[in-house]
């Protein structure tokens, strides 16, 4: 391991809406407050992995509006080591709508694409030489399909780690398991993939066998406040969530699978990266923003004084 990280994914502009509490199908509500930012998982993620000490390579794809250049210069100020900034000249820049919900820091959220659902086999080609020098490809759900498997079986052939998040889920994705190294569902995902319903540790370590037996090596199931379940393929481990004050769970999921992926190519063990990654996330969940990242330091430090 090296310590590099390519991460193929999408940007979205955030349009985020402070609520008392979720607004009912056909109610308005006055929001407390209001927010542009960048996000989108690819980009979140790309930027946790960095935070938490990779060197990191992020591909995304972005349309041609205003939108794609306050990218641009979210991405080139951030600690992302380098980028593979596509464009599409026909589909805006993603964006996502969230709802943030005061009481509880919960969110809800509608994803538009767009241009992040055209990346093309010879995009994803081009991408070679960066892949032979990655030690782990992360990838998640918000873009194509067709190109995220081409990816991953480029990564494969290259002899990397491949680490899916796959969020937002897709039935799709079953038949991929096998080609997969690491799968990192939330456990709405994981129910969907395992078919049974995760209420706590313990349906959610049958459900990470379950998916296990459609062929992917290991699982971790993240299960918000609750913690998360890693299944190695032999063994069931529960790793309980950091104590934080929680401001807003957007992107809880991006921190996490940052920080273990960056974790992973410093030479962690499976277990090791995922703990780390559980006391990252908890500092992540503190602060307003799916992109707010914590530093490495922050998190060894939540880490150290849990021991
Ligand atoms: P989101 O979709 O909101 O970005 P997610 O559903 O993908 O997140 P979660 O399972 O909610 O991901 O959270 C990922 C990890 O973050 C958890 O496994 C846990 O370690 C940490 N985490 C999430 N919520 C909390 C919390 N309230 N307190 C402490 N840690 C948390
Ligand atoms: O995981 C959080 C992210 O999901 C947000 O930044 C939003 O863009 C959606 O993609």
């Amino acid at each position: 391991m090296t310590g590099k990280v390519c991460v193929v994914g999408s940007f979205n502009l955030d349009v985020v809406a402070r609520v008392s509490r979720f607004p009912a199908p056909g109610e308005s509500l006055i929001a407390t407050g209001s927010s542009f930012g960048a996000g989108g998982k690819g980009a979140n993620q790309a930027l946790a992995a960095a935070c938490a000490g990779a060197e990191v390579h992020f591909v995304t794809k972005l349309g041609t509006d205003t939108y794609s250049d306050f990218a641009r210069r979210h991405l080139q100020a951030s600690p992302i080591h380098s980028l593979s900034l596509l464009q599409s000249a026909d589909q805006p820049t993603g964006n996502a709508v969230i709802y943030v919900a005061e009481s509880t820091g919960e969110n809800t959220v509608a994803v538009f694409p767009g241009a992040n659902n055209t990346l093309t086999r010879e995009e994803i080609d081009a991408l070679l030489p960066v892949l032979n020098s990655a030690d782990i490809l992360l990838l998640q759900l918000e873009n194509n399909l067709d190109a995220l498997l081409h990816a991953i079986m480029l990564a494969k052939q290259a002899g990397l780690t491949v680490v899916l998040n796959p969020a937002p889920y897709s039935p799709a994705i079953s038949e991929w398991l096998p080609k997969v190294d690491i799968l990192t569902p939330n456990q709405s995902e994981a129910s969907q993939l395992a078919g049974v319903t995760i209420t706590d540790t313990d349906s959610a370590a049958a459900a990470a066998r379950k998916i296990a037996a459609l062929g992917v090596p290991q699982v971790i199931i993240t299960l918000g406040a609750q913690g998360a379940v890693l299944y190695d393929g032999e063994q069931v481990q529960i790793l309980p969530a950091f104590t934080a004050q929680v401001v807003d769970t957007t992107g809880a999921g991006d921190a996490f699978n940052g920080a273990l992926v960056a974790a992973l190519a410093r030479g962690e063990t499976l277990s090791r990266a995922a703990t780390f990654a559980a006391a990252y996330a908890s500092l992540a969940v503190e602060r307003m923003g799916a992109a707010s990242m914590p530093d490495y330091n922050e998190a060894l430090q939540r880490l150290t004084e849990s021991e």
